[in-house]
């Protein structure tokens, strides 16, 4: 069945692993915030289809990306989910040692007098993988070929949003990380994040943060009002609040929107997560919006006063993906003073849970031989976007 842009994928577009990893050679994918890494020699491990990745903070300060495997017997380097290695990374299993900012060998345990620092020796350092930052959010690409001027349209974009946020003279940290394998195909979950018309019956506590009519449908009088108003402020603040709609980057949906009366941070309760705001916001007062990217090919992050939501998604194979939620606070930010694990993560691992579960029965659903695509309605429109991307970029 050839592809028809408007409908889902055909069942062997679903299944092909090859083009999966064909899109990730190729395209820069959201690899986690600098918040995820804030101090020098912080770690944090993902993986991508067989591979396991690290991102480090170097002792330089740059952020970098190297494979998780050792050069001499290929133990893994770093362990856990997140961590922070000593001034070098130490393979704990005969413990070479290695620069965390070029990866080279800087000692090889039981090797010749000489080794280290040989022209064979640099054959054997960590390998790299290409990394660019966009204000907060890192950004990698397995491929050696990465569209760099891709890249730079992602920086550009993002900045007149980001920048009040990255350049606000405080760093962020990484208050809680939260990972899950889904039973799901990558594909499905980012289809099921594409679109709204599953919320209103399925995450009923994410919408009574919201004003119904500012993700479906017609805006009621109401909400549009409070919009204009929300948008005077905003750009009273130099805050840029213009909608991007996968226009200016294929990439980047980009929208700045009011959330419920009331409400200052995405918590059921609408209070502050953490006591200490973020960004342009200063405290005492927190700000009604929201601030939220949807990045192609695998990411949806929130911005709000006092904290961030990243989440993102990368598949293991054509039928499992990783999913990985931060929630990002000011540095200052103590736990049990500032904010709280309950409160701070509640509102994204109900949802979440909410989606997991969703993208689990597509899956399965997608598996019957009796599969076709079906056709995406008006609203979901992103769905679309996404489709018509991915086959063209996945090619
Ligand atoms: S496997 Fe890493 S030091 Fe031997
Ligand atoms: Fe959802």
């Amino acid at each position: 069945m050839t592809y028809r842009s408007g409908y889902g994928f055909p069942a062997e577009v679903i299944w092909d692993r090859q083009r999966m990893e064909r899109l990730f050679a190729r395209k820069w994918f959201f690899a986690g915030m600098r918040g995820d890494v804030p101090n020098k020699r912080d770690y944090l491990k993902f993986q991508l289809f067989d591979e396991e990745y690290f991102l480090i903070h170097g002792n330089d300060g740059v952020i970098r990306c190297y494979v998780n495997r050792c050069a001499h017997q290929s133990a893994r380097l770093v362990k856990g989910e997140a961590g922070r290695c000593a001034a070098r990374i130490v393979c704990p299993n005969h413990q070479w040692a290695f620069d965390p900012n070029s990866g080279q060998v800087v000692h090889a345990s039981f090797m010749p007098e000489g080794f280290v620092g040989s022209r064979e020796c640099d054959e054997f350092g960590l390998t790299e993988i290409p990394l660019r930052e966009a204000g907060l959010m890192l950004f990698a690409c397995l491929g050696d070929a990465a569209p760099e001027n891709e890249m730079d349209l992602i920086v550009e974009t993002i900045a007149p949003y980001m920048d009040p946020f990255a350049k606000a003279g405080h760093g962020y940290k990484q208050a809680y990380h939260h990972r899950e394998i889904l039973d799901a195909s990558w594909l499905m979950a980012m289809l099921n994040n594409r679109e709204c018309c599953h919320c209103a019956q399925n995450h009923k506590r994410l919408l009574s943060l919201f004003d119904p009519s500012s993700f479906n449908g017609e805006h009621t009088p109401d909400y549009k009002a409070r919009l204009k108003a929300a948008q005077a402020r905003w750009e009273d603040k130099g805050l840029a609040w213009q909608e991007q709609a996968f226009n200016t980057s294929e990439n980047i949906r980009i929208s700045r929107y009011p959330m419920g009366e009331g409400f200052k941070s995405q918590t059921f309760d609408g209070e502050l997560a953490s006591q200490k705001l973020i960004g342009p916001f200063v405290d005492g007062e927190a700000d009604e919006g929201t601030l939220s990217f949807w990045l192609n090919p695998n990411a949806w992050v929130h911005f709000v006063s006092d904290h961030i939501i990243a989440n993102w998604i990368l598949p293991l194979s054509e039928n499992k993906c990783a999913f990985y939620t931060s929630w990002i606070v000011h540095e200052d930010a103590v736990e049990d003073v500032d904010y709280t694990a309950e409160h701070m993560k509640e509102v994204w691992l109900v949802t979440n849970a909410e989606d997991v579960g969703l993208c689990q029965s597509m899956t399965e659903g997608a598996r019957s031989r009796y599969y076709k695509p079906g056709p995406f309605a008006p609203p979901e429109q992103f769905c679309t976007q996404f489709a018509d991307w991915y086959m063209k970029a996945s090619l």
